[in-house]
């Protein structure tokens, strides 16, 4: 028989992360409190040069702990241990029983929710479910809906667009052959090559091309990326009921308002799922733009640093570069969820 924090842990392992990196391991401390040890991929990937997306990650791990702790009645406090380095923050997690605690509606779809990358359903978004949404990202973020044919063709374009980027940086490249697990419908560790939304002989191809940088790039050269782009971004990017924006009200400062963030993405993605709905992010626009506002440099090929600078006005102009300051990205909509995805290391895995 396990006990309290093992089922809840074992629950919360189902939390989403960038590229299904599981961004934290556990240590279990005592009957009412564990160390949540989490680290960032800044190192090694190109999509969290500024940590933020792993920071993220983390905010959602912390917050389906909560949910999972409300099963028990207990609450769950998590401190950001003293000390820690940012790239390696610790979180102490107290449980404690609280009568206010009630079960969390989310919590019987912790474990189903799960990313869709295919065509959704163009049927729009009811008034119930944007208020249900907007509520559960809670009065600290503004959701911004971006919906009908012409605003969701803007929003195709800008990840067609900003997919080329993607798809012909070396430094990306890396980072897809390390984290597509080929010919898998389940992956414990990574993404399955299923789940990535493309067709087979499109599959088959990138496959082969993968093998080298320099047969990919002999191929991108060759063919383009159009086959690609066009089932990962632009038809998606059609077939969904909407894109949305997660804005903050209060600029992000640092690690623990990007961690508030990321439990604000849970809330939202796990309504979703309650809902009945899909959804899947779309965080690349965002994270190339931050790099650009930052002068970040994120590859050593000079044409394309200056190309992410054109992408920060064409998201500009999706978006608006008004109020609030976006801190998650994606599209939504009605229909099945992914045959193909992500499942999860072990907790004996996970346990330090
Ligand atoms: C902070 C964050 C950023 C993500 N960014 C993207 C993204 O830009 N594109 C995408 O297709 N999936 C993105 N994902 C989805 C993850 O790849 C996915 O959640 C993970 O592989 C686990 O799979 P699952 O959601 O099916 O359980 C993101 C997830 C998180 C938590």
């Amino acid at each position: 028989m396990s006990t309290a924090v093992e089922q809840i842990l074992e629950l919360a392992r189902w939390a989403p992360s960038g590229d299904n990196t599981q961004v934290w391991r556990f240590e279990l401390l005592g009957p009412d409190s564990l160390a949540v040890h989490c680290h960032d991929t800044r190192a090694d990937c190109v999509y969290d040069l500024d940590g933020h997306p792993s920071q993220l990650s983390h905010g959602v791990l912390l917050e389906t702990i909560a949910i999972a702790a409300s099963a028990h009645g207990l609450r769950a406090d998590c401190l950001r241990r003293a000390g820690s380095a940012d790239t390696h923050p610790v979180y102490d997690v107290r449980l404690s029983a609280d009568q206010a605690v009630v079960p969390s509606p989310l919590l019987d779809v912790i474990a189903s929710r799960s990313v869709q990358r295919r065509p959704m359903s163009t049927r729009a978004l009811t008034g119930t479910e944007k208020q249900a949404l907007e509520a559960a990202a809670g009065s600290a973020y503004d959701v911004m809906w971006i919906e009908g044919f012409g605003p969701k063709l803007r929003a195709a374009r800008l990840m067609f667009d900003n997919a080329k980027l993607r798809l012909t940086m070396p430094e990306a490249y890396e980072v897809h052959r390390r984290v597509i697990e080929w010919n898998k419908s389940e992956s414990s560790d990574r993404i399955p090559d299923q789940a990535l939304g493309v067709d087979n002989a499109t599959l088959r191809l990138m496959k082969w091309a993968m093998v080298s940088w320099d047969r990919l790039a002999t191929m991108n050269k060759l063919m383009g990326t159009w086959a690609p782009r066009l089932q990962m971004d632009l038809v998606p990017g059609l077939a969904c009921a909407a894109h949305f924006v997660l804005k903050a009200r209060r600029q992000p400062q640092g690690i623990d308002d990007y961690v508030e963030a990321g439990r604000a993405v849970q809330r939202f993605w796990l309504t979703v799922a309650k809902l009945g709905l899909q959804l899947q992010p779309e965080m690349t626009p965002l994270i190339f733009s931050g790099y650009v506002r930052n002068n970040i440099r994120f590859t050593r090929i000079d044409k394309l640093q200056r190309s992410a600078t054109g992408l920060l006005g064409k998201l500009d102009a999706v978006i608006g570069s008004g109020a609030g300051y976006p801190v998650f990205m994606g599209r939504v909509g009605a229909g099945p969820a992914a045959r193909a995805r992500s499942t999860r290391k072990t907790l004996a895995q996970l346990i330090k």
